[in-house]
């Protein structure tokens, strides 16, 4: 109950502070360091190749966190809350995504985002045998894998 509370004062503002920063500085690394790394690369020792392992492993659990607030922003960009709702927000008449991780495994998320019809068609049961009405939402792998990692987290 005080999580949820919380939650919803600072918690919704700050986010959207923080992705913000994560955008702006996922945007740099990602275009500033390609050419500088194969450039030194040829150069690079196995000790320098191994230390930079090092520091990507160190920011492992950074990095997940990441990725689920931009998961969390690409389902609001996607308006997945027109049909789904998380915590009661967004469409209650929809399908409640609340403890999707539960009962689903990431697979079977992924699947169901990258081609819906096909997996609802391939998955009849799981679907109580309704027919598929969600629409395909066009979504690349990356984009799939955060949004992912967002419904992983609701459990
Ligand atoms: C037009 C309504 C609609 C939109 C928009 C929509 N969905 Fe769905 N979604 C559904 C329906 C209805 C189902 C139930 C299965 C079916 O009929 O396809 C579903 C099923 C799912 C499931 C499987 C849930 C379970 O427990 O099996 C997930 C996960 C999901 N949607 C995520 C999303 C995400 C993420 C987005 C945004 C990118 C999205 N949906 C957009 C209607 C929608």
């Amino acid at each position: 109950m005080n999580r949820v509370t919380q939650y919803l004062s600072v918690g919704v503002f700050t986010e959207y502070i923080i992705v913000q920063g994560i955008v702006f500085l996922a945007g740099l690394p990602a275009a500033a360091e390609p050419p500088s790394t194969v450039s030194r690369q040829s150069a690079a020792s196995k000790h320098n190749v191994s230390s930079v392992k090092k520091s990507g492993k160190s920011t492992m659990t950074k990095d997940q966190s990441t990725d689920v607030v931009l998961g969390k922003k690409l389902y609001k960009m996607n308006e997945c809350a027109a049909c789904h709702s998380i915590r009661g927000v967004g469409c209650r008449e929809g399908v409640p995504l609340d403890g999707v991780a539960s009962r689903r495994s990431k697979r079977f998320l992924s699947e169901q985002l990258k081609d819906p019809e096909e997996h609802v068609a391939k998955n009849q049961k799981a679907f109580n045998r309704d027919p598929n009405l969600m629409p395909q939402p066009n979504l690349d792998d990356r984009e799939i894998k955060f949004i992912v990692k967002y419904l992983m987290t609701l459990r």
